[in-house]
C-alpha cells in the first residue's frame, strides 16, 4: 500500500498535467490496481450475465434444439442476434435472447410485451445440450406461452439481476438501462466509483472498506449475499442435495470452520479477482495450514480446549493420505434432477453409504 500510495502520487501528478504533458487518459481501476483489475473481467463472476452477441456458447453451438412433449425448442444464432423459439406444431413464438445467465450452465432471459421470462430450457455442458431449466422439472406447460418460459415477477427479476450483474437495481427496482453485465468491482466494493471520482480530482477520499479485514464469518455473509448465507438456507428450510450450492451454509456446518480463524474462509481458498482453480492438489496447502504436525491450533480448537495444557491441543493429521485432500473430504455432489455438480463445502470424513448430511 505504501508503494501504491507513492505510485498514486506520480500518477496524479501526471494526471494534473504537471510538466506540460498532454492530459493523460482518464483513470480507471486498472491504473492503480492492476493485480485485481487485470484478471477480474475474465472470471465467471464478471461474466455471470453474457450478452448473446459475445457469448462463446453461440459461436460453438450456433443451433441448439430439444423436443419436450408437444413442444419443440430451437435456439439459433443469426448474424449478431440469437433467437429462442418454441412451437407446438401449429403456432410458434420467436423472441430474441436478451441475456444469457451463467457461464457454464446457461439460462436465457427473454422479454415479451414488457415482461421478463426465464427460458423453459437451459444449456448444460455436462450433456452438451439443452434440457429443462433447474427448478422447472415439475412444470407441465399448458399453453405455448407457458412452454416458452416462466413469467418472472418484478421482485424476482430484480433479485436475479442483483446477483448476476452490477448497477441494475436501485431501491429494489430493476433498471436495465443502468445494468452492467456480471459482478464487477463496484458491486463488491461499495463506494468504489466515488473513490475513483475523488482520486481523479487528486483526492484520496471515499476509499472503499477493506474487505480483507472481515472475519471469516462476515466474509461468509458477504459472499452469501449471492451464494446464500447460512441463515437464508435455514430460514427457507432448504434441505437435501440442493443445499450443496450454498457454500457459506455448507462450510459453516463443517467442524473445520469456527468463524474466526483466517486460515478457513472464502478468501483463504478463493481469490474473487481470479478464476477459480479447478485442480484438487492446489488446495492441499490450505488444509495443511491446519492439519499438519506442528501447525498452530486453530482459534476454535483453542476455545474448545481453554484451560488445557498446550501440549494437549494438537491439530489432527490424516492417517490416510498427505495430498489431494479435497478429493476425499470435499466430494462432488450432483444437484437433484440437474446436470450440475458442486464440491461439498461441508469438509468431513466421508464414508460410503452415509446419507448426505444436511
Ligand atoms: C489513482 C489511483 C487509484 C485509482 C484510479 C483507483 N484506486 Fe482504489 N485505491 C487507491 C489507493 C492509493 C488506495 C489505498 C488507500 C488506503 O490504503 O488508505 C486505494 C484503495 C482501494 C480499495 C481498498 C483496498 C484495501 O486495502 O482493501 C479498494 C477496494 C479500491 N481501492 C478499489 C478501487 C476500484 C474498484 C477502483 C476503480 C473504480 C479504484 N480503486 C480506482 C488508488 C486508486
Ligand atoms: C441470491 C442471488 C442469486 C439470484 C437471485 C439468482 N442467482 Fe443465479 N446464481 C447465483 C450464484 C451465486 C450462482 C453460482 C453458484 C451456483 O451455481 O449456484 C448462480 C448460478 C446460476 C446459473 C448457473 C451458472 C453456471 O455457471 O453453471 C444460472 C444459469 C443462473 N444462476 C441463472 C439465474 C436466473 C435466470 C435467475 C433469476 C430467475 C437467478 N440465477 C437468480 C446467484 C443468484
Ligand atoms: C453480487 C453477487 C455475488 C457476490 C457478492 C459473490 N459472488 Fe461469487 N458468483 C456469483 C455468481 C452469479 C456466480 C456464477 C457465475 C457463473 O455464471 O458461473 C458466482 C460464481 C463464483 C465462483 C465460481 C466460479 C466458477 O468458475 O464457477 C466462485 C469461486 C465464487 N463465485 C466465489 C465468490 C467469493 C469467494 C465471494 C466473496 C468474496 C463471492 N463469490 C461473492 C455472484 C456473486
Ligand atoms: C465478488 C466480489 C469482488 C469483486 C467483483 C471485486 N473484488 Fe476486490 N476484493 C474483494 C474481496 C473479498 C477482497 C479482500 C480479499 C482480497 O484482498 O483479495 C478484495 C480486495 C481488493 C483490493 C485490496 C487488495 C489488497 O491486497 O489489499 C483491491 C485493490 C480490490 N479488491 C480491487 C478490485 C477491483 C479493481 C475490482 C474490479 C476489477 C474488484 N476488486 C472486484 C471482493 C471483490
Ligand atoms: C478449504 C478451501 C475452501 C474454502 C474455505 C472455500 N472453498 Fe469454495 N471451493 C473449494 C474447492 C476445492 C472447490 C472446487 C474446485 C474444483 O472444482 O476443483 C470450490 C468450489 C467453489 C465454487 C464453485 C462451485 C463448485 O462447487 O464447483 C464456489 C462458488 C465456491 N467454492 C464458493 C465458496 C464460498 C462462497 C466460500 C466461503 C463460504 C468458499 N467457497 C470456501 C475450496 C474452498
Ligand atoms: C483453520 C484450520 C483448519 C483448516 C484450514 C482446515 N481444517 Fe479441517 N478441521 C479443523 C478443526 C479445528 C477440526 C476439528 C478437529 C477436532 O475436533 O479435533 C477439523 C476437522 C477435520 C476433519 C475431521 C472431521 C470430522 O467430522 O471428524 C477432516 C476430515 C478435516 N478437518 C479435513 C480438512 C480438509 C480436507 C481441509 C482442507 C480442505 C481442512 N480440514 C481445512 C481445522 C481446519
Ligand atoms: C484417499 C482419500 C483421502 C485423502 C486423499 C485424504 N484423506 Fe483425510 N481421511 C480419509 C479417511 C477415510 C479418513 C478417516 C480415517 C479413519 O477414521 O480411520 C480421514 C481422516 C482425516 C482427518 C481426521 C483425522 C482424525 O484423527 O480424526 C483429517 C483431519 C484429515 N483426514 C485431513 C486430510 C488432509 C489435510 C488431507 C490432505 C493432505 C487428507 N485428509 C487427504 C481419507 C482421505
Amino acid at each position: 500500500m505504501r508503494i501504491l500510495s507513492l505510485t498514486v502520487g506520480l500518477i496524479l501528478a501526471a494526471q494534473m498535467g504537471h510538466g506540460g504533458q498532454a492530459p493523460a487518459a482518464p483513470l480507471t481501476c486498472a491504473t492503480c490496481h492492476p493485480a485485481q483489475a487485470g484478471p477480474q473481467p475474465e472470471t465467471s463472476m464478471a461474466r455471470a450475465i453474457q450478452l448473446p452477441a459475445v457469448d462463446p456458447l453461440f459461436r460453438s453451438h450456433p443451433r441448439l434444439d430439444l423436443k419436450i412433449g408437444a413442444y419443440s425448442y430451437v435456439i439459433e444464432r443469426r448474424a449478431n442476434e440469437v433467437t429462442y423459439s418454441v412451437t407446438d406444431g401449429r403456432d410458434t413464438l420467436i423472441l430474441p435472447v436478451h441475456y444469457a445467465f451463467g457461464v457454464g450452465s446457461q439460462t436465457f432471459v427473454l422479454e415479451r410485451e414488457g415482461r421478463l421470462y426465464e427460458s423453459f430450457v437451459s444449456f448444460y455442458p455436462a450433456i452438451d445440450g439443452l434440457d429443462r431449466t433447474m427448478g422447472d422439472q415439475q412444470l407441465q406447460p399448458k399453453t405455448l406461452l407457458e412452454a416458452l418460459g416462466r413469467d418472472v415477477t418484478e421482485t424476482e427479476s430484480a433479485a436475479c439481476f442483483g446477483c448476476h450483474s452490477t448497477g441494475a437495481v436501485a431501491g429494489k427496482r430493476l433498471n436495465l438501462s443502468a445494468m452492467i453485465p456480471g459482478v464487477r468491482c463496484q458491486h463488491c466494493h461499495v463506494g468504489a466509483l466515488d473513490h475513483l471520482a475523488a482520486i481523479s480530482r487528486g483526492k484520496l477520499e471515499s476509499v472503499p472498506p477493506k474487505l480483507k479485514q472481515l472475519s471469516p464469518e462476515d466474509l461468509s455473509n458477504f459472499c452469501g449475499q449471492c451464494h446464500r448465507t447460512w441463515e437464508t438456507v435455514v430460514r427457507n428450510k432448504w434441505q437435501g442435495e440442493v443445499d450443496v450450492r450454498f457454500q457459506p451454509y455448507r462450510l459453516a456446518n463443517s467442524r473445520c470452520f469456527d468463524g474466526v480463524d483466517q486460515r478457513i474462509s472464502c478468501i483463504a481458498c478463493h481469490d474473487p479477482h481470479r478464476e477459480i482453480v479447478r485442480e484438487d492438489k492446489t488446495y492441499d496447502a490450505k488444509c495443511l495450514a491446519c492439519h499438519s504436525a506442528g501447525a498452530p491450533p486453530s482459534a476454535g480448537m483453542l476455545a474448545a480446549h481453554a484451560g488445557d495444557p498446550p501440549s494437549a491441543v494438537v491439530m489432527k493429521t490424516c492417517p490416510v493420505s498427505t495430498s489431494d485432500c479435497v478429493t476425499c473430504h470435499m466430494p462432488k455432489v450432483q444437484l437433484p434432477g440437474g446436470h450440475m455438480f458442486f464440491k461439498d463445502h461441508e469438509i468431513r470424513v466421508v464414508r460410503s453409504g452415509d446419507p448426505y448430511p444436511n
